[in-house]
């Protein structure tokens, strides 16, 4: 290993390939607030995808679907469902992070190639890691325009009105029992991602299934990747049934900041956003557990925000329904009042309400 590690400044995008990107964009801006930015597809001469680019804060996701039915894209879809496909990370340098990714390792996808318009330039280059998912490099320090050259920049979409999220906090990926530890040394051999934490089946677990994570995370803590992979319950794990149904390996869920969960949640269920139900008996033992907090108990309860203490804080989280009907990928929402970690006490919790969902699906 004799090249310095990919540099990298943060995420640039997260990349989902759907069956329908016309309507998810439509679904990610009545209900969660994205604003649309960015369009690229047959009316701007792409002539085998639509890809629509949402943001809200600092958050970019791009939604693409196949035109043709002999797409990539199609077929991924046909395999996958909705699912990630890239979680882009921004660099100074493409070519030099690919490079450095690729020496260190790296199964090289793209080789760096430079896209240009009236805007500038962005160079960009990819490798590949679980299941069919990649990891893009980034470089638009040229380039002043909506995304990417090719793209038409969207002003003032009419229909999206913010419900408060800010940034990405981390992204999770479920890998195959066995392959947690071989997808950390990874990112920690070509990345230079550091280990944060480890929770083990004794941490996180009920009577009926188990799951184990390591969480990654770049030196600067702009990027944290938490890697699942099942244990041995007495039934089907959630890890499991997403791996079945995703057709292998993916990302599980994206968590997304922001710094006022209670009018950001009450905003997404005043527009049908479905969450997992929290049992009962949370908040009986919640205040105990955790102490003072600066929100209402009230509003918390109401609306089923889930809150965990660590040493340096803590933080509210809360955990949508998957998005799709596969059970697979759905997002966290998340506040941080210090806490740096991901909610291990709120686990056997939110384990309790997913394994309830499982055995309404027939999975348990
Ligand atoms: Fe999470």
């Amino acid at each position: 290993m004799d090249e310095s590690p990919p540099a990298i400044d943060g995420y640039d995008a997260i990349e989902f390939w759907v069956g329908n990107a016309k309507q998810a964009a439509h679904h990610y801006r009545s209900a969660f607030g994205f604003a649309l930015t960015a369009y690229a597809g047959p009316e701007t001469g792409v002539g085998d995808r639509a890809s629509y680019v949402i943001e809200q804060g600092d958050i970019r996701f791009v939604l693409t679907s196949g035109v043709r039915p002999d797409s990539q894209i199609v077929a991924h879809h046909a395999r996958h469902g909705d699912a990630v496909r890239d979680v882009a990370f921004r660099v100074p340098e493409a070519a030099a992070a690919f490079d450095a990714a690729v020496s260190r390792g790296a199964n090289p996808l793209h080789p760096p190639r430079s896209l240009h318009d009236d805007d500038g330039a962005v160079v960009s280059a990819a490798i590949s890691v679980f299941g069919d998912t990649i990891h893009s490099f980034v470089e638009r320090t040229a380039y002043r325009g909506a995304y990417l050259p090719g793209y038409v920049s969207i002003e003032d979409d009419p229909i999206a009105h913010p419900v408060g999220l800010r940034s990405l906090d981390h992204v999770v990926a479920n890998v195959e029992l066995g392959r947690m530890e071989e997808w950390a040394r990874f990112y920690e051999r070509i990345l230079a991602f550091r280990p944060l934490r480890h929770f083990d089946d004794e941490d996180v677990s009920t009577a009926d299934t188990a799951l184990m994570s390591k969480v990654l995370g770049d030196a600067a803590g702009r990027i944290k990747m938490p890697i699942n992979e099942p244990a041995a319950g007495r039934k089907r794990s959630q890890i499991e049934e997403f791996l079945d149904a995703n057709g292998g390996p993916g990302i599980q869920h994206v968590a997304l900041e922001t710094p006022d969960i209670v009018t950001t949640v009450r905003s997404l269920r005043e527009r049908g956003v479905g969450f997992l139900a929290v049992p009962s008996e949370y908040y009986a033992e919640a205040e105990d557990r955790v102490g003072h907090v600066e929100e209402s108990w009230g509003d918390l309860r109401d609306l089923g925000i889930l809150v965990d203490r660590d040493d340096e804080g803590y933080l509210l989280q809360i955990f949508t329904e998957p998005l799709q009907d596969r059970p697979t990928m759905f997002y966290e929402i998340i506040q941080r009042h210090g806490a740096t970690g991901f909610g291990l006490g709120n686990f056997r919790a939110l384990f309790e309400a997913i394994e309830r969902a499982q055995q309404r699906r027939g999975n348990l």
